[in-house]
This record gives structure tokens, C-alpha cells and sequence, in this order.
């Protein structure tokens, strides 16, 4: 009765569920978005900066090298919505880009991050509106108006949404025509096809960076949960999934094993995994069928000189 009880009083925090939920099932799997605790989320910004992560700096050279036709696609006297609020520098080169910008409304989980971020824009951009929302922008919740918010455009930079599954993605997609209105735009980065070498060497790094980023989840999961998983006996992976065309990361499992958190054991077989991430990758055909059944025409298309990554802009129908 004890353990019963005990184990319904953690499975009640959200993410012990999903861990006992993802570890329970045949094939294992954990959410990509429980990565990103403190140390999780530093070394993220790590592997920003890496060699083999070509992702971060294609899409800032697009932002750079389009600033004026970006700044044109938006119009003046516009409010910039950004779901999940980065590190700010893709922001900072819209925000500086745009005639007149009337607001920016940052959207993030993370409140010390979120507030951080508010603040460097408020300052340097002293007359626009800053208006920060402590959400989950996957959940289902409205962007109140101010009088003064002009044409409305989401910006969801990153590739961030190669890491939705299909129903997130056509329902965030859903979501951001609801708060941008009629006359919205959009602008979003997706990270393209292209050989899958370079794709699995972008997920796994020769310093090992993006291994301790996916290792961490587990020591996460030690700390908070009091899981009993030995770090040295699972190992970073990245696969090419054809069909879905994603990088997935996984954690194989080194030996047989069992693993006890929330007063649960599971048991591992030698070379059974855990995937943890898929980082789906688009030509701009299979973007543009993604963006038309969440609503949205894609009207604007901009590369880097290496067709690295896409950014696209959108405009609701
Ligand atoms: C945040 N996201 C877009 C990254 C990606 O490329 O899918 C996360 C990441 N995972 C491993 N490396 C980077």
C-alpha cells in the first residue's frame, strides 16, 4: 500500500509520468522537450557554436544577409510573437531590421530565461512594447491584444519545429493563425535535406557535446525522479530515419540491465534504446504541404548560399 501510494503521488508531476509512461512502453522513448533542464539547456548553447552544428550559423546568415527583404515581408508598425524565446540574437536581427516595430511578445516555459530576454530587448529597443508570456506554447491559450499591436507575425526560428511530431506541428501551426489574425504573417526556420553524413555528424559531435546533452536527460532523471540509471552503461547515438526523414538521438543500452525510478524497475537489453529526439529535416515541398494543412500559404523563401536551411514566410488563407 505504501508503494502504491507513493507512486501515484509521483506520477502525478508531469514529468515522471512521461518518463514511467516512455519507459514502459515496447519501444522505449522519452520527450525531447525534458532535455532542456539548466545544464541541459547550457549545453545546448554549446552545440550552437560547434563545427559540425551547421544549423544555428545558416539560418543567423540568412537572418543577416535578408534582413531588408524580411523587414519588407513584415511590414511596418508590425508586433513580433516568438514561440519559445532563444538565446535572442536571431530576434535582435528582426527586431532591428523592421520600420517602426510596435511590440514583442516572447513566449516561454522558462520564466528566469524569459525575463532575462525581455529585458536586453526592452533596452535595446526602447520604444517597443514588451510584453512576455510564461507559456508552453504547445498548450492552447490566447495572446491578449494590446490597442497599439498593429499586423501581428509569429516567428518560430531555430528548426525548433522539426521537433514537433506531425500533430504538434499542424496544431501549433493552428494555434499561431489564431493569435496572429487575419493579415498575419509568420516567418519559421526549418532545417533542409541534405546528406545524411553531415546530418549524423551535426548530431554527434567529435568533442561530445551532443552526447552529454542526451546523456544529461538521464542524470536528470537520477536527481529529480531518484532513478538509479548508471550513465557509463548507455551510450549517445544519432540514426537517419528514412521514412520520416528525421535524426533521431537515442541511448542504447551497453548491457542488459534494469533501471528503478518512482518505485518502478525496467529492464534493458543489450543494445535495446531510448530515443529521446527527432529533428525532422524538409525540402521546401514537404515545408510547404506542412504549413497548407495547418493553414498558412508560403509565400516567401529564403536559403543560405550553402541550401543549408530554409526560412520561410507565411501569410494566413
Ligand atoms: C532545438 N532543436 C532545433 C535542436 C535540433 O537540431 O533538433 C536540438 C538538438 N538536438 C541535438 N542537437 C541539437
Amino acid at each position: 500500500m505504501h508503494h502504491v501510494n507513493k507512486s501515484i503521488e509521483l506520477v502525478e508531476n508531469e514529468f515522471a509520468r512521461d518518463v514511467v509512461a516512455g519507459l514502459s512502453a515496447d519501444v522505449k522513448t522519452l520527450p525531447s522537450r525534458w532535455l532542456y533542464d539548466e545544464r541541459g539547456s547550457a549545453l545546448f548553447e554549446e552545440i550552437t557554436k560547434l563545427e559540425e552544428y551547421y544549423v544555428t550559423r545558416a539560418e543567423t546568415s540568412i537572418l543577416r544577409e535578408r534582413q531588408a527583404d524580411i523587414a519588407d515581408f513584415i511590414g511596418s508598425g508590425a508586433t513580433l510573437i516568438e514561440y519559445g524565446a532563444g538565446a535572442g540574437i536571431k530576434t535582435e536581427l528582426v527586431l532591428a531590421g523592421l520600420r517602426d516595430p510596435r511590440g514583442y511578445v516572447p513566449i516561454d516555459i522558462a520564466d528566469a530565461f524569459l525575463a532575462e530576454t525581455s529585458k536586453r530587448i526592452a533596452s535595446r529597443f526602447p520604444s517597443l512594447c514588451v510584453r512576455p508570456i510564461e507559456r508552453n506554447f504547445l498548450d492552447v491559450f490566447e495572446v491578449p491584444f494590446d490597442g497599439s499591436d498593429g499586423r501581428r507575425t509569429g516567428f518560430f526560428p531555430g528548426s525548433t519545429m522539426g521537433n514537433l511530431n506531425t500533430i504538434e506541428a499542424q496544431a501549433l501551426l493552428m494555434q499561431m493563425g489564431r493569435h496572429l489574425g487575419d493579415g498575419g504573417r509568420a516567418i519559421i526556420g526549418v532545417d533542409l535535406q541534405k546528406n545524411v553524413d553531415t546530418l549524423l555528424r551535426a548530431y554527434d559531435d567529435r568533442a561530445g557535446v551532443t552526447a552529454a546533452f542526451n546523456l544529461n536527460l538521464l542524470e536528470r532523471i537520477n536527481t529529480e525522479l531518484g532513478g538509479d540509471f548508471r550513465l557509463e552503461q548507455f551510450k549517445h547515438v544519432s540514426r537517419w530515419n528514412e521514412i520520416e526523414k528525421a535524426v533521431e538521438m537515442h541511448l542504447v543500452s551497453l548491457c542488459d540491465q534494469r533501471v528503478t525510478l518512482c518505485a518502478q524497475t525496467f529492464l534493458f537489453r543489450t543494445s535495446e534504446t531510448i530515443h529521446t529526439e527527432s529533428s525532422r529535416k524538409y525540402t521546401a515541398e514537404s515545408f510547404e504541404r506542412l504549413a497548407r494543412a495547418g493553414g498558412w500559404k508560403v509565400a516567401e523563401a529564403w536559403q543560405d548560399a550553402d541550401a543549408l536551411f530554409g526560412l520561410f514566410g507565411l501569410i494566413r488563407y
